[in-house]
């Protein structure tokens, strides 16, 4: 017999038993898609993946064809383990957004609002990245790739909005459309593959309008060193 622990419950499981049969002897949940107990497991959708700890190092491993060791420590609801299944049900939700068990499992992961916008929209052509960085000067979108590959390894993009001066730059040099911009009630609203962030904008003292983000003000006036006066009126009552 084996002796493993899962989620800090102790359990003996026979030598050829999976992760997946060891917890199924708990009672803990893993959920499957691929595996069938009837079959041999396929291991392809990855939704049954856990953190497994063997001789000190953290894996990631599919539950359902992953045999267990002795002294393992499996979480399966361990950050890591949370993340790397929430990656795979956006592959799968991507792939196939009109399957219900998928849009089920997508809605419960949190993962449908991010999978629309992106799949639809954003070619990761990097635009925005570099007309941030080098036009802008600001780099306030982060190129981020994941770890675990699917024949998709294209890389997703990151909005750091402490750095995000509000200039909508990233939003004009979009070609699809996956970055928005819009001015609305005092607020401008900047829309991204995967996040959405309002900004304050500054009322002329003049007229009354709408003319900048308090954001993108306090940059100026940093920069230019000029007083903060200078930056109470739009352009038309200067
Ligand atoms: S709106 Fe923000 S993220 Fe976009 S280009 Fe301007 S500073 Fe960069
Ligand atoms: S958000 Fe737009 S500009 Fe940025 S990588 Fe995607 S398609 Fe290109
Ligand atoms: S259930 Fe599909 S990989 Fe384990």
């Amino acid at each position: 017999m084996i002796n493993l622990t899962i989620d800090d419950r102790t359990v003996s499981v026979e030598k050829n038993a999976t992760i997946l049969q060891a917890a199924e002897k708990l009672n803990i949940k893993i959920p499957t898609l691929c595996y069938n107990e009837e079959m041999a497991p396929i291991g392809s959708c990855r939704i049954c993946v856990v953190e497994a700890i063997k001789g000190g190092e953290s894996l990631i491993v599919s539950a359902c064809n992953t045999g267990v060791e002795e002294g393992m420590k499996v979480y399966t609801k361990s950050e890591k383990a949370i993340e790397a299944r929430k990656f795979a049900v956006k592959i799968l939700y991507s792939e196939n957004p009109s399957v219900k068990l998928i849009r089920d499992l997508a809605e419960e992961y949190g993962v449908v609002e991010d999978i629309n916008v992106r799949k639809s929209e954003c070619i990761h052509c990097e635009r925005c990245v570099h007309a941030c960085r080098d036009v802008v000067g600001q780099n306030a979108i982060v190129l981020t790739t994941c770890g675990l590959s699917y024949g998709n390894d294209a890389p997703s993009l990151k909005w750091d909005f402490d750095k995000c001066i509000a200039c909508g730059t990233c939003a004009f040099v979009c070609p699809t459309g996956a970055v928005k911009m819009h001015d609305h009630d005092g607020v401008r609203t900047l829309l991204t593959p995967e996040s959405k962030q309002d900004f304050t904008l500054k009322k002329c003292v003049s007229c009354g309008s709408y003319f900048m983000p308090e954001v993108q003000a306090q940059y100026l006036m940093k920069k230019t060193e000029l007083p903060a006066d200078k930056f109470d009126q739009c352009m038309n009552c200067r």
